[in-house]
């Protein structure tokens, strides 16, 4: 594989000495940059980096970045890409005076995309999430996670996560697979949740298991979705299986549902809208990494998540996009940044350790991706000429990403 050689990077960003699995508290308001400086990949990763007095003569392949800043790919934790559908339709309902969880009472919401899924041929998915992986690439993102949820019965759950495993084989960007089959309740299912828990259980899982279709497991607890028994045993189900827990918890509800996934181990905890003191404490005695997702409340209304009392309390917050035809239709990192910062108060170094060295360990990539260490892999952007780190998340809604390359690769060209 030919050699890159970046030359002349106005600011490296993210680039670490002593790599470092995530940053919590107040470290993270610290974004260690180093200025004029050359980035050099080799075989898809990063052979080297350093001041521009240091920069090797030559390599196969020359970028002049004439000042522009270099910044690891975005690690996008958290996305529900592969859909059949749009659902503007629910969105002018929602400026019509409805909610999200009205909608979704009525049969809209995630039944909505289901019904849709479940007659769309597998093809067609594929090719449709397979746009979207583009242009999230485009943004800037260098690594994904993309849940199932779409399909609420066997075969269309299975055939979700084929689809999400064919994506992974399109793509030298790392795709991590989340079965969520406990996203809402199927209609044949109305009457009888138990039923479909053990649909879950004794159907969904071995299969998928078998086929080695998803990474982790995810359940949407949730009133109106599923309780927290019912998400701890969801999560107990799919360890026996080597599944970690990645879990849709508080998005509009304190239910418990961070204890259970705290108690159980889990990866992360997502959404996060509305936290109690208690869950805070309980945050503070875990590992799991809580991901805030500020395009939804931004998008159907609602609380943004309160990110400086988690940052305060010492805790690592990630931040992913939660790219979904619900409640996030938009897989733009950058302006989750801005949201990050605008409505959630976050700094723009600790929304870019969210956004890169935190997303990534929301995934168990913290060894490859989420920062410029020796040895990760060569998935970065160049951006647009920009006077400073924090106007990236200051211009929201401008897409300043220039150039994208994932594991030493060009994989967009806006010049
Ligand atoms: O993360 N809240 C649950 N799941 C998705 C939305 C799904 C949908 O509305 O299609 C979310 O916001
Ligand atoms: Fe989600």
């Amino acid at each position: 594989m030919p050699s890159l050689l970046i030359r002349n990077i106005g600011t490296l960003v993210q680039a670490e000495t002593a790599p470092r699995p995530f940053v919590a508290g107040a470290a993270m308001q610290e974004l260690p940059v180093l200025e004029n400086a050359y980035l050099l990949a080799e075989a898809g990763r990063i052979a080297a980096f350093g001041p521009m007095a240091q920069c090797p003569e030559r390599a196969d392949e020359v970028v002049d970045a004439a000042g522009r800043m270099l910044f690891p790919s975005w690690c996008d934790s958290h996305t529900h890409l592969v859909f059949a559908a749009s659902r503007e339709a629910e969105f002018v309902d929602r400026i019509k005076g409805l909610s999200y969880e009205e909608i979704a009472r009525r049969g809209g919401g995630i039944l909505n995309s289901a019904r849709r899924l479940r007659e769309t041929p597998q093809e067609e998915l594929l090719q449709s999430a397979y746009g979207r992986l583009l242009e999230i690439q485009g943004f800037g993102s260098g690594a994904v996670e993309i849940k199932s949820g779409y399909g609420l019965d066997v075969e269309s759950e299975l055939k979700m996560l084929r689809v999400i495993r064919k994506l992974q084989s399109l793509t030298d960007m790392p795709v991590r697979a989340t079965f969520l089959g406990a996203h809402a309740l199927p209609p044949e299912y109305r009457d009888n949740r138990e039923g479909y828990i053990r649909l879950i259980i004794d159907e969904m899982l071995p299969r998928i298991a078998a086929e080695g279709l998803a990474d982790y497991i995810d359940a949407f607890c949730e009133k109106g979705f599923f309780t927290v028994g019912e998400t701890a045993r969801l999560i107990e189900a799919g360890a026996r299986y080597g599944l970690k827990a990645k879990v849709h918890t508080n998005q509009f509800n304190c239910l418990g549902g961070i204890q259970a996934c705290v108690e159980r181990g889990a990866l992360s905890v997502d959404h996060l809208e509305v936290v109690n003191d208690e869950e805070v404490e309980v945050l503070k005695r875990g590992n799991t990494m809580p991901t805030l997702l500020p395009s939804a409340p931004f998008f159907i209304g609602g609380h943004y998540q309160p990110a400086r009392r988690l940052i305060d309390a010492g805790l690592p917050v990630a931040l992913a996009t939660d790219y979904n035809p619900g409640t996030t239709p938009s897989g733009r990192m950058q302006f989750v940044l801005s949201l990050a910062c605008i409505k959630c108060r976050m700094t723009p170094e600790e929304a870019i350790n969210a956004a890169t060295l935190n997303g990534a360990r929301a995934m168990e990539l913290e060894n490859t991706h989420g920062s410029v260490a020796i040895g990760k892999a060569a998935s970065f952007f160049l951006t647009r000429p920009i006077p400073s780190v924090a106007y990236l998340p200051y211009a929201f809604g401008a897409d300043l990403v220039e150039q994208a390359f994932i594991n030493g690769k060009r994989v967009a060209d806006k010049r």
